[in-house]
């Protein structure tokens, strides 16, 4: 026998010891009546810290000769507890899960709610909001076709079949080419037809749909929304188109925020303007200023809306108004516009794709 046996270590060994650890552990380990009760069996009895653990490790301390045999027992009971262990862990999930999943039932015979959640898009909340708007100042809404015919949509506004303007509108025609029709490429055309339905004064607005070959990206769609305002009446002055789109534009998007006109070209109106909005969120404090930048407005100050003049007297003529005795204004807006830069919408075929996520958090209101 070598001299470093020890005969007292080593009874740790012995076959005796080893079943009594292992009948302890596997009457903790059958006691365990959830994972963590099993938990603290299996740190009993099969960490590095148990009893068996702590025998493996005495192994080392035999003599060569008694080293297999006691590896063996070791090994034997060690394997016993790990079994039993498994045995319990699997059975033990076993019965979590059932639990589980009796405790989750869903009742699928239950009755749903009948009104799916919808939502009002936002788009048509908002040309709502412009039309009251403009209502609360005496105007009425006016609608139009958006089949609409060549005449009102180019030739009334003073767009004749060369007008360079007309080829600029990337226009939808209308199956067969001779039936005049085209999908309405603004909502200008309205114009026309209410010019020729009432007589001055005039005062409407108009909210829709229009339409235009551009591909859909997050910029531009082919279908999307304006909103034209018109005003025929005695003495009616650019002053009146600026002073109402001052009033426009701080109802939409707060006190103060002005309009600024730029001279520009359209062939309904003349003088025309292209309109451009105080940005409402610097307000024209992020210009020059490299420390403030401002998302909104790209720090250029002013945010580009549409367009808008005076009525061109030879569309009020195509119309059968006098233009020696009434003068009016008229201004288009681009309501997705409105959208992204007064809501931070950023994509526009969020726009388009219907999906109730979208709009849900808009609200009824806008
Ligand atoms: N119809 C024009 C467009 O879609 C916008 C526009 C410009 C409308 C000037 C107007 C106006 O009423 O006066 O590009």
């Amino acid at each position: 026998m070598s001299a470093s046996y020890d005969p007292k270590l080593a009874a740790a060994l012995g076959p005796a010891a080893l079943q009594a650890a292992v009948d302890a552990a596997l009457a903790q380990i059958t006691d365990a009546g959830d994972l963590e009760a099993l938990k603290a069996a299996r740190l009993a009895h099969a960490s590095d810290r148990s009893p068996l653990a702590l025998a493996n490790r005495e192994i080392g301390t035999l003599p060569p000769a008694a080293k297999a045999d006691a590896g063996k027992r070791v090994g034997e009971a060690r394997r016993a507890v790990n079994d039993a262990l498994a045995r319990r862990q699997a059975e033990l999930e076993a019965e979590r899960d059932a639990h589980v999943l009796a405790e989750e039932r869903v009742d699928v015979t239950l009755p749903w709610p009948h009104t799916p959640r919808g939502a009002r898009h936002p788009l048509t909340s908002l040309m709502e909001r412009i039309a009251d708007l403009f209502v609360a100042m005496g105007y009425e809404v006016a609608d139009g076709p958006e089949v609409e015919t060549e005449w009102a949509n180019f030739d009334a506004l003073n767009m004749g079949p060369d007008h360079p303007a007309r080829s600029m509108q990337d226009t939808f025609f209308v199956d067969p080419p001779e039936a005049g029709l085209v999908l309405r490429t603004h909502t200008s055309p309205v114009q026309a037809r209410t010019l020729l339905e009432r007589k001055p004064p005039v005062y409407v607005v108009c909210p829709g749909r229009v339409f235009r070959t551009d591909e859909l990206d997050a910029t531009h769609t082919p279908v999307f929304h304006q909103v034209e305002g018109l005003v025929v009446d005695e003495g009616i002055t650019m002053a009146h188109l600026k002073g109402t789109l001052d009033h426009f534009a701080a109802a939409m998007f707060g006190a103060g925020v002005v309009t600024r006109l730029r001279p520009s070209y359209f062939p309904f109106t003349e003088p025309s303007a292209e309109l451009d909005l105080l940005c409402f969120v610097c307000r024209g404090a992020s210009v020059g200023d490299a420390s403030r930048p401002c998302r909104t407005c790209s720090s250029e100050g002013w945010i580009e809306w549409g367009g808008c003049g005076m009525v061109n007297p030879r569309v009020l003529i195509a119309c059968g108004i006098d233009p020696e005795r009434y003068s009016g204004f008229a201004f288009g807006v681009g309501v997705e516009r409105a959208l992204m830069f007064r809501h931070g919408a950023k994509d526009m075929r969020d726009m388009v794709e219907g999906d109730v996520r979208f709009s849900l958090p808009f609200g009824l209101e806008v």
